[in-house]
């Protein structure tokens, strides 16, 4: 069983069109599993609804074991961190100290362990230099860090990151994905990540496609990437590694499947080098 397990979830905003319908699908405990799918497909929704911020229509949601309803929501809430695209929206406090103290008031720390507790979270968004400063001054990819060490105070299992680095410049993105990816490594988290970066995609373990509010692929990178047909159908491309590496092997070059562009570029220098 998965540490996520959704079924026959429907949700509608005006009662008439689902924006999420019917759908299923599990996660399983810290794996790095990402969303896809063309604008308006239901991607926030659901995750809205794991998060327990919007409620169902019907179906399931199992959260670690405990069913998202009204006595288990504020646990459900706890165990799930979430954070949006927009850095601006998300903040709480008048320095990045108060910020990420919040989520520890609320969690009734004690006021001796906070101090302690706020720099190893800070230290681990590598924003320990910036305590003292008002998040409004900070660039978008440090905002995005202070929200991520404020979810990460709650104590979650699970982090779902909604297309947490889209509206920040190529440094911001890198900063984050470091981020992102250290905290799967380091602490085993439970990664859910909506996005439009195919990069990130390929380097996931598994991914969920949606497409007008319904599930249209699961499964890993390779296996989604393998099936063009359904990508196109459902409006979406493959990574430029992929297309790339299909041009080569029409070409006649013999090339064993890669989905990255450092697998491709290495293949490559092997074959040039046994020429
Ligand atoms: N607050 C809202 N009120 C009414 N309809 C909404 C609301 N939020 C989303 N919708 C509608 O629900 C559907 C799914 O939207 P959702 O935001 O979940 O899509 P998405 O896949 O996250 O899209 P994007 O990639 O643009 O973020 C869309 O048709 C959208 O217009
Ligand atoms: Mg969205």
């Amino acid at each position: 069983m998965g540490i996520i397990e959704v079924k026959n979830l429907s949700f509608s905003y005006d009662e008439e069109d689902n924006a999420v319908d019917d759908v299923s699908f599990s996660v399983e405990e810290g794996s790095y599993t990402t969303i896809i799918g063309h604008n308006g497909s239901g991607k926030s929704t659901v995750a809205k609804l794991i998060a327990g911020l919007l409620e169902k229509k019907s179906g399931t949601i199992v959260i670690d074991s405990m069913e998202l309803n009204e006595e288990n929501l504020k646990k459900i809430r706890n165990r799930v961190g979430i954070v949006f695209q927009n850095p601006d929206n998300q903040f709480i406090g008048s320095t990045v100290r108060d910020d990420i103290a919040f989520g520890l008031e609320n969690h009734c720390v004690p006021q001796n362990e906070m101090d302690g507790i706020i720099e190893e979270f800070a230290s681990r968004v590598r924003m320990t230099d910036y305590l003292n400063s008002e998040p409004t001054r900070l660039s978008g990819g440090q905002k995005q860090r202070v929200a991520i060490a404020g979810v990460l105070a709650m104590g979650p299992k699970i982090l779902i990151f909604d297309e947490a680095t889209s509206m920040l410049d190529p440094q911001g993105k890198d900063e984050i994905k470091k981020v992102i990816n250290q905290i799967h490594r380091k602490s085993g988290l439970t990664i859910l990540s909506i996005t439009h970066d195919i990069e990130e995609v390929t380097s996931g373990d598994y991914v969920i496609a949606m497409n007008d509010g319904k599930i249209a692929m699961t499964g890993t990178p390779e296996e989604i990437f393998a099936n063009e047909k359904k990508l196109k159908e459902i409006k979406l491309d493959l990574p430029f590694s992929v297309k790339l590496q299909k041009e080569l092997v029409k070409k006649g070059l013999k090339l064993e499947k890669s989905l990255t562009m450092e697998g491709l570029v290495e293949q490559l220098c092997r074959l040039n080098s046994n020429m």
